[in-house]
């Protein structure tokens, strides 16, 4: 069998040989210099100023969008579009924290929010902010739709879970918007086992971020910014200065072990992305090819594409069945992403309907599509039997 996830880390004994020894000798295991160090190296991959590490990718969302909230970015209420076709924790923070969720369809050919489907919501229905999901290391035209969130007032959030790496238009996925978020989730391009991060540019964000992620008082500031903190709610006494609790937060906190393995694993980055994209293009270009059955997935515009999973959406449910049976045993496949996300049980019990929503593209990839996994220990082998099962008719 085929798995979706091979390994837990890249370079895996040698990975887990270090961490043993780094646990061995550690002084201390809770947040500290291995998690800040991990937090500069990443912002300086990311080409960001900043960067905030969390304990998963579903709490960096959360945390965004509680710090949006706390700087008065977003008010409750707000409608906030997310792209339809995403997983399950970039809507929820939304449901959880008062906001009005908006689904945005996505393009089939890219499987991502485009500035048409956009524009097509904005049309009947304005949005304070839109929370895109770069899909699967793809994206459609995120520089026309950065371009449109300016020119009508819309705050741009990327989820960028599934491309770390992607390179569009010259400018990482990642990098369009006021603020985008990260998972090191095994199986994701690079794996701290569970853990997240929030990347920006703006430091009232960061410094609110680092609040949101701790409880909502000031311990992980800089000294200087406690100062700005504590002199601007009259906290004098060094007492209770370190049990003041400024904004809502939540305990999102990272450990050593995930700051440490962060640290070795970033190393393999560009690695680890040139062999995944390698492997995404040797399976994908025979495999697309097959139009008959399959939809096509455009993916030239896109300068580096960084992506875990291979996406094969067939022309009928017949096709995607056959498929399934064809794999069973052999080739470890599942549902796009989270499918369609107003489809879901969650969705139908919180979100008033408004008369339907239109995303019959993110239905069609729910009810037709599937994936396999793309990772960097692929072998020639496996591809090729991959290759095979996709493209016998
Ligand atoms: C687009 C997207 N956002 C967020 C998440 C959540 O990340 P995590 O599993 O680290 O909570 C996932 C999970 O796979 C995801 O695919």
């Amino acid at each position: 069998m085929i798995k979706l996830i091979k390994s837990t880390f890249y370079k895996e004994a040698e990975t887990k040989r270090k961490l043993c020894d780094f646990i061995l000798h550690a002084d201390k295991l809770s947040i500290g210099q291995q998690c800040r160090t991990f937090e500069a190296n990443f912002a300086h991959y990311q080409k960001r100023k900043h960067c905030v590490f969390v304990n998963s990718g579903s709490s960096a969302n959360l945390a965004l969008i509680q710090a949006l909230l706390n700087l008065g970015k977003l008010k409750k209420g707000d409608p906030v579009g997310f792209s339809a076709l995403t997983w399950s924790t970039d809507v929820m923070p939304l449901i959880q924290l008062g906001l009005t969720p908006v689904p945005v369809d996505v393009e089939m050919d890219t499987l991502n929010v485009s500035s048409r489907t956009l524009k097509n919501v904005c049309r009947h229905r304005p949005i304070k902010a839109l929370f895109i999901t770069n899909l699967l290391g793809f994206c459609d035209d995120i520089d026309q739709i950065a371009d449109y969130c300016k020119k009508y007032n819309i705050l741009l959030i990327e989820d960028n879970c599934e491309a770390l790496g992607t390179v569009f238009k010259k400018k990482r996925l990642g990098n369009w918007g006021l603020a985008s978020t990260f998972s090191f989730y095994v199986g994701h391009h690079m794996s701290t086992v569970e853990g997240g991060a929030v990347c920006t540019d703006n430091e009232e964000l960061e410094t609110m971020l680092q609040l949101v992620r701790a409880h909502g008082w000031d311990r992980n500031l800089t000294e200087q910014k406690q100062l700005i903190i504590r002199l601007k709610h009259n906290v004098n006494s060094t007492f209770y200065s370190r049990y003041t609790f400024y904004d809502l937060g939540y305990n999102f906190r990272t450990t050593e072990i995930q700051g440490f393995l962060g640290n070795n694993q970033l190393q393999y980055i560009e690695d680890i992305v040139d062999k995944r994209q390698t492997n995404f293009f040797r399976m994908a270009a025979p495999i697309y090819a097959q139009t008959d059955r399959y939809f096509p997935i455009r993916y030239d515009h896109i300068d580096v594409v960084s992506n875990f999973a291979v996406p094969v959406i067939c022309r009928s449910g017949k096709i995607r069945d056959e498929l399934v049976t064809r794999c069973d045993g052999k080739v470890e496949i599942r549902p796009v992403v989270g499918g369609d996300m107003t489809s879901q049980p969650f969705f139908h019990k919180y979100v008033k309907e408004n008369g339907g929503w239109a995303n019959s593209n993110a239905r069609l990839i729910h009810e037709q599509g599937l994936y396999f996994g793309n990772n960097p220990e692929l072998t020639k082998k496996e591809m090729e039997t991959i290759i095979k099962i996709f493209t016998q008719t």
